[in-house]
């Protein structure tokens, strides 16, 4: 009997910057409390990178990481994908330069921008290019700088996002496990309600013009609340019913970790009780393309997720996109 050829998660990296950003301290910034923050959103903190390192910086420990724990050497990667809403420059990509950081010699690579879903969109381009017998390992490294790009002016966004990256090699697998499906959507009808003009987080514009030039990230949050939660329940049930499955078979949701009460109301929708919705929203806020992964790094490490486990991914962002994947780890 022909095993049909799937790909499956062989490693994981996760780096957060050391700097602690607290609700206390944003309290000293703008006009807000730690309690509006903790019971609008779930947040307590967030991480913030220094000055003048860059999203490719921040991504590269956690792709070295990934390979490790995949036992891949760079130069067996026949691709290199990085998830980014906030790359260093338009060109070269923040990608390119993560590979010539690890010495990835000349895979190819690009910047995959999907917002917070830009995750999901690698795995299921990785997955596709394994499926099609196209590459046998791809490196995904979802790497962010929203700090950058934040109006740290205004009290309605600055609280949400921090800043990280996270990594996974995904290979080919010939088992059992691995990726099973993945869906992803996008609908530029909503690009009002999440923008950013900002381009080029490596060399961040200061002062007057960069408000009038629209560079910050604006966001009409109530909207983007109800769009999120619609959005992820529909894509999520779509793909189980696609592939057979109920809310019943899943162990652990790994959603897009935005704000405490999407994810409430997303695990509700669906019918997953709150013990198998993974969340960390509350140490790191909102890091777009790196939240999935940092996430799921975490459960690992807490073992919170063991081999035969069915996984839940799903996201929404900016554009807006959305997505979900489902893997038999
Ligand atoms: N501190 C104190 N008060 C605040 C703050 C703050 N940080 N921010 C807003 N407020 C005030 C508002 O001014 C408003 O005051 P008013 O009633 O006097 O006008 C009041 O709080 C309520 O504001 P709402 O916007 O109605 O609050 P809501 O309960 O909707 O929560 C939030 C706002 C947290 C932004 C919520 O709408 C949300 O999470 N939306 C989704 C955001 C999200 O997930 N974005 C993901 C982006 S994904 C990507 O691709 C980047």
């Amino acid at each position: 009997m022909t095993v049909a050829v799937r790909s499956k998660i062989s490693g994981l990296g996760r780096n957060v910057p050391d700097k602690v950003l607290s609700n206390a301290d944003l309290e000293k910034m703008v006009d807000t409390s730690d309690e509006w923050i903790k019971t609008r959103t779930g947040i307590s903190e967030r991480r913030i990178a220094d000055d003048g390192v860059t999203t490719s910086q921040l991504g590269i420990p956690a792709a070295r990481e990934a390979l490790r724990n995949a036992g891949i050497d760079p130069e067996e990667l026949d691709l290199l994908l990085c998830a980014t809403s906030t790359p260093e420059n338009m060109f070269p990509s923040t990608g390119c330069a993560i590979g010539h950081g690890i010495e990835a010699g000349d895979c190819p690579s690009f910047d995959l921008l999907a917002a917070c879903t830009g995750f999901i969109y690698a795995v299921s381009i990785a997955d596709n290019f394994i499926r099609s017998g196209s590459a046998n390992n791809v490196l995904i490294v979802a790497s962010e700088i929203y700090s950058r790009i934040v109006n740290w002016k205004d009290r309605s966004t600055c609280v949400l996002f921090g800043d990280g990256a996270a990594a996974a090699v995904i290979s080919r697998s010939d088992g059992s496990s691995g990726i099973i499906d993945s869906r992803i959507h996008s609908n530029g009808a909503y690009g009002d309600l999440l923008t950013t003009g900002g381009v080029a987080s490596r060399r961040p514009v200061a002062g007057r013009a960069i408000e009038d030039a629209g560079y910050f990230l604006t966001m009409k949050g109530n909207q983007t609340f109800k769009v999120a939660v619609k959005r992820m329940t529909d894509v999520a049930s779509k793909l189980l019913e696609k592939n057979g499955l109920s809310a019943n078979d899943v162990d652990i949701v790994i959603p897009h970790q935005a704000n405490i009460r999407i994810i409430n109301a997303v695990g509700k929708s669906l019918g997953v009780p709150e013990e198998k919705v993974f969340v960390n929203v509350n140490k790191y806020g909102n890091t777009s393309a790196a939240s999935i992964p940092i996430a799921m790094y975490e459960a690992v490490e807490e073992g919170r997720v063991k081999p035969g486990d069915l996984v839940l991914l799903v996201a929404f962002g900016g554009g807006l996109t959305w997505g979900a994947t489902l893997i038999r780890w």
